[in-house]
């Protein structure tokens, strides 16, 4: 719904402030379907992931309204969401079924959608939910998940984020003890945790691989914060690197983005912790090669953004995408301006160094349109993003603004 005019733009200089993180907040949302207090979450970003899991509430019965950035949720009932279009469009909306479960006994909706970056199954949560007690059934592409929770060890095939989410969240009010090994330690689990504390979980191992959660008979209401977005803040930490650029990341949290500041750093760039935020300084020289892990490992949600800077390094970069069957489709818009990247099944190769020529782009996912924008900051002539699927939207609150407060020529056009 909307395309952007990237010039070629000077060193990216000034401060900018880092917003709440999309991959925390949501979940965070769908937990609020476990009480029928009323939750505040203050900070919310104007996203249309955000935007769409409040409908999706809606649509389980809960109430909610908005005072500026505040949002007040309260599900004092909850239903079976029926929104065929909404669930699939919106890979976060299968994370109502834990909650739903854990509340009603039962939730029934249809497999949420794939999307570009692969298929996206749920195999894991569902034999997550079956450990738990749950009766899976499934029919065409409509999902129902009955039964009364009981604790259980689980261990994860696969650290899955989604999948720790929505266990955790069924744990809560599971009848016993739940052992959740091998399960994904990204910092929005970490968040997510620590709100479903303050709504009265029992929790233990916040933070590490193997959580341990004590069920209670009834959660509580909440007032809460969430962290802020490590991925919005390491899209501009690669605009900054791609200008030579001097910026201050304000409220970012750089103890959740080490991985991405040591490649930078290893690569020429200055990050240095500051009492407001975080201080990217310098230009990325030297070539990297980059494997994406779940975390503390290189986030696979900064892969893009990061190889197109990677475009502007002489010699070769070579990225391993180990998380997503299918996340390289950024590829052939960044070769349409000219770089030189090749993909041999989860490789890419790199040979970087040449300058890059404005085209027209079209973007295919949420992080791939970030790289082309990063991409369009150094390439000589004007790059049009086309993205007619709104795809940074859903998860960048305001990109093109912040990077023009920071010196870029990027436009908006409707
Ligand atoms: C979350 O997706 C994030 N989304 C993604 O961010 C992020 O890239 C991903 O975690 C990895 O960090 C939200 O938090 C809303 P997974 P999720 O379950 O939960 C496979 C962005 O750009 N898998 O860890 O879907 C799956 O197919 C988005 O902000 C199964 O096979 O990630 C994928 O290959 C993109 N079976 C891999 O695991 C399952 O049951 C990682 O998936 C679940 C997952």
């Amino acid at each position: 719904m909307a395309d952007y005019r990237i010039f070629h733009s000077p060193r990216l200089s000034g401060e900018v402030w880092i917003g709440t993180a999309k991959n925390a907040v949501l979940p965070i949302m769908a937990a609020t379907l476990l009480t029928g207090e009323e939750c505040v979450i203050h900070k919310m970003p104007a996203l249309t992931d955000v935007k769409n899991m409040l409908r999706l509430l809606q649509l389980c019965g809960a109430g909610d309204r908005m005072e500026k950035d505040t949002a007040v949720i309260c599900a004092r009932n909850v239903q079976n969401p029926e929104d065929e279009g909404l669930l699939r469009s919106m890979r976060a909306s299968v994370l109502v079924l834990g909650p739903l479960v854990a509340r009603n006994g039962e939730c029934a909706f249809s497999m949420p959608g794939g999307c570009a970056i692969g298929q996206r199954p749920i195999d894991l949560h569902l034999k997550g939910l079956q450990k738990l007690g749950a009766k899976v059934e499934t029919d065409g592409g409509q999902i129902r998940v009955t039964g009364k929770l009981q604790g259980a060890n689980i261990y994860l095939d696969f650290p899955s984020v989604g999948a720790t989410e929505n266990l955790v969240m069924a744990a809560t009010m599971a009848r016993g003890l739940t052992r959740i090994e091998n399960a994904a330690k990204e910092p929005e689990i970490t968040d997510l945790c620590h709100f479903l504390v303050a709504m009265g979980a029992r929790i233990a191992g916040i933070g590490t691989n193997n959580l341990t959660v004590e069920g209670v008979e009834e959660m509580h209401g909440a007032v809460y914060t969430p962290i802020p977005d490590r991925i919005e803040a390491g899209t501009l930490a690669c605009a900054a690197a791609m200008t030579e650029g001097s910026v201050l990341l304000q409220n970012a949290r750089s103890d959740h983005m080490r991985a991405l500041l040591f490649k930078l750093a290893e690569s020429g760039v200055i990050f240095q912790e500051d009492p407001k935020g975080l201080r990217i300084r310098g230009r990325a020289r030297r070539p990297m090669e980059v494997r994406t892990l779940s975390y503390p490992g290189f986030p696979t949600d900064m892969q893009a953004p990061l190889m197109a800077v990677t475009t502007q390094l002489n010699g070769l970069s070579v990225f391993v995408e180990t998380i997503f069957e299918n996340r390289f489709m950024h590829v052939v818009e960044l070769n349409r301006l000219g770089a030189n990247i090749r993909v041999e099944g989860q490789l890419a190769m790199v040979q970087g160094g040449k300058p890059l020529t404005g085209a027209q782009v079209t973007a295919t996912d949420l992080r791939a349109a970030a790289s082309l924008m990063i991409a369009g900051l150094a390439t000589q002539g004007e790059t049009v993003l086309h993205d007619g699927g709104g795809h940074l939207m859903r998860g960048y609150d305001g990109l093109e603004e912040k990077l023009r407060a920071l010196g870029a020529q990027v436009h908006k056009e409707a």
